[in-house]
């Protein structure tokens, strides 16, 4: 997409540039093949916010795979304490002695994957861990920590590459703060 497509004109910044982005979802391809050397992995893509990250992120992995995903979405805000997290379209094959790697877009309260990291637990899986594109760690209620990460990023709310607002910029090639005028702030 060309820099002075329409769509970037709803952000305030780029937070991180679709160059970094490549370089990074390179580096972790490398490290997640290093260290599931001799395993068939299962990569669990959490739909949506997680597609294009998947789909780059698998192209990197030079390990005989297995690929599978699931729909969930989080109560309203004011049930969110409760980590209830609804489960929309689940998963297709048995965890039973699986080693999993959920693909997540983002870890932001961490209810979310906190919940379903113990759901698939309870599957049998041989182990479980996350791999997340954005991890924003000031934001963290529940004590979980990603086992990969490939940005670190502020309290602010970004779209792009995948995530979205109001299910819009999911096609944006990088991650953007949405500029204030199109988000009211709230929160
Ligand atoms: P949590 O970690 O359970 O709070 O929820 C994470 C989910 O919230 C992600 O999978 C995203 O769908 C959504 N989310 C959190 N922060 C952002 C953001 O900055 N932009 C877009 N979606 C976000
Ligand atoms: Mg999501």
């Amino acid at each position: 997409m060309e820099q002075d497509a329409k769509i970037y004109q709803d952000l305030s910044k780029v937070l991180v540039s679709s160059e970094e982005i490549h370089q990074a979802v390179k580096a972790l391809g490398k490290k997640i093949t290093a260290d599931y050397q001799g395993k068939e992995p299962m990569l669990v893509g959490i739909l949506k916010g997680a597609v294009v990250f998947y789909a780059d992120l698998i192209r990197e992995i030079d390990l005989p795979l297995k690929t599978d995903f699931m729909v969930v979405s989080s109560y309203g805000r004011s049930t969110e304490t409760t980590g209830v997290v609804k489960i929309i379209k689940d998963l297709s094959c048995s965890l039973n002695g699986v080693d999993v790697l959920i693909v997540e877009d983002i870890v932001d309260s961490g209810i979310t994957l906190n919940y379903l990291k113990n759901m698939l637990q309870d599957r049998g899986a041989a182990s479980i861990k996350i791999a997340t594109l954005l991890d924003k760690p000031a934001r963290r209620r529940v004590n979980l920590k990603a086992d990969y990460s490939c940005f670190e990023i502020p309290d602010e709310f970004v779209v792009g590459y995948g995530l979205d607002y109001d299910e819009k910029y999911r096609n944006l090639p990088l991650i953007g703060v949405l500029s204030p005028k199109i988000y009211g702030g709230e929160d």
